[in-house]
């Protein structure tokens, strides 16, 4: 039975949009009011924490320079690990960190990060500038990293150039409390107790730097390498099978055919490359044209994700395994002046709105992404954080992972959306990215994204089953579309109280500015 109450809201949505129809039959400039209606009382799926997950390669000054700075820096740190970049971080509730690559993971054999520093040997990095890698961060650095950051261990294994072998000792490294040669070893390193270590991946992007491998080929190295990656000492591993790419559906059906019922998760990588690998955008220096055409690439993830999805679907319909995005992000041209296999990047206004949308599409389909992680987290593309020797800046990617923490393990309220589009030269995409949620203790949580550069977005959002009380909110944006954030001036962007929003008989009416990223909180 209807209640008063929605009777009322409903009458003034009409309201609201017959408002809209009669300026335009009075020739009018068209007012578009966007429509949100949001089931406060239903949803069932819970967004995974692990959506906001990072991702750190030893490429660049991701590792070094980013996370390492070793103990007899001047810079602070605990046992060689920047205390800045822990406590920020921290800040925004890191979830989980996925590490040593990417396509470093392929070569990278652990027993040479392990021991005495000064007894640890050199190898170069073939993939990323062949650099000499002196491998002083390795195992014991990467799980003192997220015991600091209170995050899970997401560890890539080596599929490409290691051995079944390596991989199984490298596990029974870490997890295992028994006696045995490599829980010895860990002793004699100095590690009494072994960790917990959840998330594994058998390889990474073997089709290519991973191995240049076929599906078939490698869906059987795959059964026959997680056979040797054992749960011990009550440690229970989530095995991650190296998964697709942007529209190679064929991957994934032959992996879910072939090795579904022994993979937990599935993982899965696209990045937005405006303008193209050939042609790559600069990160700073752009037009309308990129905008839209970088906007419009990162929303081609919520398709690829559906139809990836509905594959899984044909052999595990009750959706058990995971689809894991473990690169995301932007790739734009490396900033001038940098080494080209650094992959050093700015990151504006832009990544910032990327950042967003791309966190309501896994939001709104968690019922089968259960884990993201952004490439990368300092340094190294859509970083979250720049240094420059002591100096750190945060970007507004970092902001927008900040105000979406609430989404954390909240429980997903279906949306429904009705918004006007966004426009370039006869092109357009929706204007407006949402997603909801409802947290452990009632309040709800809305993201909105305004798309566009141009014009404000009025939006009207009805609040079904709920008895809202208040709403606050906060927001990022700019008056330029390539505003960022630099060491000389690091406050360009970051996020501000959103005012510009009222609450009436559970229906919320605001204008987002444009270009703008809003998170709202109803108690
Ligand atoms: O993130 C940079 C690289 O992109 C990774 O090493 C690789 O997996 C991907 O191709």
């Amino acid at each position: 039975m209807l209640t008063a109450k929605r009777i009322l809201s409903c009458l003034t949505l009409v309201l609201l949009a017959s408002f809209v129809f009669s300026s335009d039959l009075f020739g009018e400039e068209q007012i578009t009011i966007n429509k949100i209606v949001i089931n406060a009382d239903l949803g069932k799926n819970i967004i995974n924490k692990n959506i906001y997950g990072h991702f750190s390669e030893h490429l660049g000054r991701c590792i070094y320079e980013g996370f390492w700075v070793g103990e007899k820096s001047p810079i602070k740190n605990t046992r060689g690990i920047r205390s800045d970049v822990v406590e920020a971080l921290k800040r925004m509730k890191i979830p989980v960190l996925r590490w040593p690559g990417g396509c470093f993971a392929d070569e990278y054999h652990w027993k040479d990060g392990i021991g005495p520093y000064e007894l640890r040997p050199s190898m170069v990095n073939t993939h990323w500038g062949r650099v000499t890698e002196n491998n002083h961060f390795g195992t014991h650095e990467f799980l003192d990293l997220c015991e600091q950051l209170g995050c899970e261990p997401y560890i890539c294994g080596n599929v490409g150039s290691g051995t079944v072998r390596e991989m199984q000792e490298w596990i029974e490294y870490i997890t295992f409390n028994g006696k045995n040669p490599m829980s010895d070893l860990r002793r004699k390193n100095g590690r009494e107790k072994s960790w917990k270590l959840k998330y594994f991946g058998i390889g990474n992007e073997n089709w290519g730097c991973g191995g240049s491998m076929r599906p078939e080929f490698y869906a059987d190295v795959y059964r026959r390498y997680q056979t040797y990656v054992r749960s011990f000492s009550g440690n229970r591993i989530y095995k991650i099978a190296c998964g697709s790419y942007g529209e190679n559906y064929h991957w994934t059906e032959v992996l879910m055919r072939e090795a579904g019922s022994l993979m937990s998760g599935l993982s899965y990588h696209y990045y937005t490359v405006p303008g193209g690998w050939g042609n790559k955008n600069s990160a700073t220096e752009f037009g309308e044209k990129e905008w839209f055409d970088t906007l419009k690439k990162a929303l081609f993830i919520d398709e690829l994700i559906q139809k990836h999805s509905t594959i899984m679907d044909k052999y595990d319909p009750k959706k058990r395994v995971g689809l894991v995005v473990d690169e995301w992000g932007t790739w734009y041209k490396v900033e001038p002046g940098t080494n080209p296999s650094f992959l050093y990047q700015q990151n504006s206004l832009r990544d910032a709105l990327v950042a967003g949308l791309t966190l309501n599409i896994f939001n709104n389909q968690c019922n089968r992404v259960k884990m993201a992680n952004l490439a990368q987290t300092i340094n190294v593309l859509q970083a979250l954080i720049l240094t420059k020797g002591e100096k750190m800046v945060l970007t507004p990617t970092y902001h927008v992972f900040e105000m979406y923490k609430v989404h954390q393990d909240a429980t997903l309220l279906p949306v429904d959306l009705q918004c006007g589009q966004y426009e370039f030269e006869g092109d357009k995409i929706p204007a407006l990215s949402v997603s909801a949620s409802r947290d452990k203790s009632g309040r709800i949580h809305i993201s909105i994204n305004n798309l566009d550069p141009n014009n404000a977005a009025k939006v009207v959002c009805e609040l079904r089953g709920s008895k809202a009380k208040s709403v606050t909110g906060r927001i990022l944006t700019a008056a330029d579309k390539t505003a960022h954030n630099t060491f000389e001036i690091p406050e360009t962007l970051k996020p501000a109280v959103f005012k510009t929003v009222q609450l009436k008989n559970n229906i919320l009416s605001t204008t987002l500015p444009p270009k703008s990223v809003v998170v709202l909180e109803i108690k």
